[in-house]
């Protein structure tokens, strides 16, 4: 019974999911997103099918864990697929802190669909396989693509058109990534429970979907015109409007230390004088800073003087998740 491994990058998005639409487990997204996706944080899976075995066994970092998520989607898939007879292995490693709000999950279930469909020969489409990373994690399946995708709501109830798109490969344009590590250890909300919260108990909710959904057009015309500018002035919109949602969740859902906010200052000044950079946020305390192509170098030597960031990570962007 052959190893059989898989990889997929992380993915941060420019236009963000933040909540879910319709009730079920599919994990629809109330908005489409738009998102870019990494070369450098990645997730590599090797699966192991084994005859042996009397149930699936899952480590993450060397460590074995009962991670419900993962053992959940694999007996899913199994039930789905009769070429998935026997129980596997699988060995995930990620190259970053996990659920530090740096989108493990993302790389982490895109790799393992990529990791299943190859071990077990199920040869299935790019947009199924999507969908079965998006049950795993809402923003998975973007990962399965590289460089610039966007993620469609989709309407229909089963999910079938809830599916990534890619917009730009990366090598299109390649814009740098640094990402500003202020915490280590695992944050206290996870994405799910934020999101789940904030649509139940804030009042900003509503206003975030509708407002979030309105402009993935005109984000994806900046992305395919290279428009930097008004890239950046969509970004931060998204990313603030995500948090000002949650921020206004009771209780509050607060992601942010107070070195992620000397670093979205910090960014801001970076801009004023003459960098070619914005900022994003997601569900944890790292503030990600996108870069135009030359300027990754100068912004991360700025980020790692700032009080309370203890490591900065450079990222080119990156092809889609692949067997390797
Ligand atoms: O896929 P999840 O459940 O980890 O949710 C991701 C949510 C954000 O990272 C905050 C935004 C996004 O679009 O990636």
């Amino acid at each position: 019974m052959t190893p059989t491994r898989a990889r997929a990058g992380a993915n941060i998005a420019l236009i963000k999911y933040w909540g879910k639409r319709g009730a079920g487990d599919l994990n629809l997204p109330a908005t489409g997103s738009i998102s870019i996706t990494l070369n450098e944080l990645e997730t590599v899976t090797t699966v192991t099918p084994d005859t042996a075995l009397s149930g699936d066994v899952f480590s993450l970092n060397g460590a074995l864990i009962e991670d419900a998520r993962v053992l959940r989607l694999v007996s899913r898939m199994r039930a789905a697929y009769p070429a998935m007879a026997s129980y596997c292995r699988i060995e995930s490693v990620n190259s970053f802190p996990t659920a530090a709000g740096l989108a493990s999950s993302a790389s982490g279930f895109a790799a393992l669909v990529l990791a299943l469909d190859a071990a077990f020969e199920l040869q299935a489409p790019t947009d199924e396989l999507a969908r079965w990373a998006r049950i795993g994690s809402g923003s998975a399946a973007r990962s399965l693509l590289g460089g610039f995708c966007r993620m469609h709501r989709g309407q229909a109830q089963d999910g079938h058109d809830a599916i990534p798109e890619q917009l730009l490969d990366h090598t299109a344009w390649p814009l740098e990534v640094v990402v500003a590590i202020t915490q280590t250890q695992a944050k206290g909300t996870s994405s799910r429970k934020g999101m789940t919260h904030t649509m139940a108990t804030s009042p900003y909710y509503s206003a975030w979907v509708r407002h979030n959904e309105q402009v993935l057009d005109e984000a994806e015309k900046a992305i395919v015109s290279r428009d930097f500018d008004r890239l950046s002035e969509l970004s931060e919109a998204s990313a603030l409007q995500m948090h000002a949602s949650a921020l206004a969740a009771e209780p509050a859902v607060l992601y942010w230390n107070g070195s992620s906010v000397e670093c979205l200052h910090a960014i801001r000044e970076l801009r004023q004088s003459g960098h070619g950079v914005f900022f994003t946020m997601d569900a944890g305390p790292q503030v990600k800073a996108v870069c135009l192509p030359g300027h990754g170098e100068s912004v991360a030597t700025r980020l790692q003087q700032v009080p309370g960031v203890q490591s900065v990570v450079s990222s080119a962007l990156g092809p889609g998740g692949c067997r390797i």
